[in-house]
């Protein structure tokens, strides 16, 4: 298939491209396209031979549901059983935004969009190409990360035309992604809200506008035997090719310790690298050492991680170490995806200062 690729300015959007391209959704095909989280991989969430299509064209097992976006919050009573008055009050505050929640869905969408589930994930994006978009494709657009399974989510076009090219009728170029990890999942369904995936939308930020919501800690847990409750979260995913492991303990030590690692591995011929910051970087003797900036910008790392774990693939790395980050707001959903990443692969340095 060729896959045709476009440019729209978030700015200045081309109605005419953006109507072309919802043509194509409306007709069954498929279009990657940008979002303040990730590049998404879009299809008509209401067809379900679309949602089939998405799963082939990443290679995603068909267990795991997409997240079905719209534009306009007057869609959401269609797509689903009711919506409760917790969902009103966060829409209020984080839509359109990187929150997504999960609802009883109605009958119209199909078990191909849900993974066979009873519930559907709904998120209503801010960047505007993709709100242009969905209006176009007729308001429901079913859309995973538009990556291979597996792969760091895209943060920009051009990862999505390495996964993508030829796999998908079109990929929209709208620029970097704001915010660059995916967002934060909701369930909605129980009789406490519980946090499925941690994201851009703290536990903090949730709590303010709808009060106390459990976590589900197997998704940080390493040695939780459950199944997490987003099915995706169980699949090993970012992971680059070479072998990664965080180190957790206190600055000097831990670019210490790295720092003996990376020695043996490079005497046995390994390729090196490492995942530093501003403060640390200079410190370490790696064939690769990659910032993903400041220790105290959280923004800036949420930003950069994923397209720092998919240089390394490209440059062929072998054996990267990590520092880790604090775990309270955007640090959670950091952690999070650089656990996954990493295979859950954890060094804890004793405490020595
Ligand atoms: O920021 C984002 O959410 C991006 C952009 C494109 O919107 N999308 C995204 O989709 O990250 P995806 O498919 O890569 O991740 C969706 C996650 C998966 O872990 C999936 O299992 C979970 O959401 N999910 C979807 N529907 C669900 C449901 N009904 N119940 C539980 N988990 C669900
Ligand atoms: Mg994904």
């Amino acid at each position: 298939m060729e896959t045709k690729v476009i440019r729209v300015d978030e700015e200045n959007i081309d109605l005419q491209l953006i109507a072309e391209a919802g043509a194509i959704i409306r007709e069954g095909g498929l279009v990657a396209f940008p979002t303040e989280t990730v590049y998404g991989l879009g299809g008509d969430a209401l067809n379900a031979a679309s949602s089939g299509k998405i799963y082939a064209a990443k290679g995603r097992p068909s267990d795991n549901p997409l997240i079905v976006h719209i534009a306009d919050m007057k869609m959401l009573g269609k797509i689903v059983m009711e919506v409760p008055e917790a969902a009103y009050k966060l829409a209020e505050r984080y839509w359109p935004g990187p929150l997504t929640m999960i609802f009883n869905k109605a009958e119209c969408v199909p078990a191909q969009t849900t993974g066979g589930l009873a519930t559907v994930a709904v998120r209503m994006p801010s960047h505007k190409v993709a709100k242009a978009l969905i209006e176009a494709a007729g308001g429901y657009v079913a859309a995973p990360s538009a990556n291979l399974s597996g792969r760091p989510s895209p943060t920009a076009a051009k990862y999505v035309i390495e996964d993508l090219d030829g796999r998908v009728d079109m990929i929209i170029d709208g620029g970097e992604a704001d915010i660059g990890l995916e967002s934060t999942i909701i369930d909605l369904t129980g009789k406490t809200p519980m946090i499925l995936r941690p994201g851009y939308v703290t536990e903090e930020m949730l709590e303010k506008a709808i009060g106390s919501v459990d976590t589900d800690r197997t998704i940080l847990d390493v040695d939780s035997k459950q199944a997490p409750k987003a099915p995706g979260m169980k699949y090993r995913h970012y992971a680059p090719k070479g072998n990664l492991v965080l180190v957790e303990g206190a600055a000097a030590q831990v670019v210490a310790y790295i720092n003996e690692q990376l020695a043996w591995h490079k005497s046995r011929g390994a390729k090196t690298g490492v995942i530093a910051t501003d403060e640390t970087a200079d410190g370490y003797h790696a064939d690769c050492i990659k910032s993903v900036g400041k220790r105290e910008d959280e923004d800036q790392i949420a930003r950069q991680l994923f397209r720092i774990l998919r240089e390394f693939d490209d440059e062929e790395v072998q054996v990267i170490y990590a520092e880790s980050f604090k775990s309270q707001g955007v640090g959670e959903a950091i952690m999070n995806r650089l656990l996954k990443a990493a295979g859950h692969q954890v060094e804890h340095l004793p405490d020595t200062e």
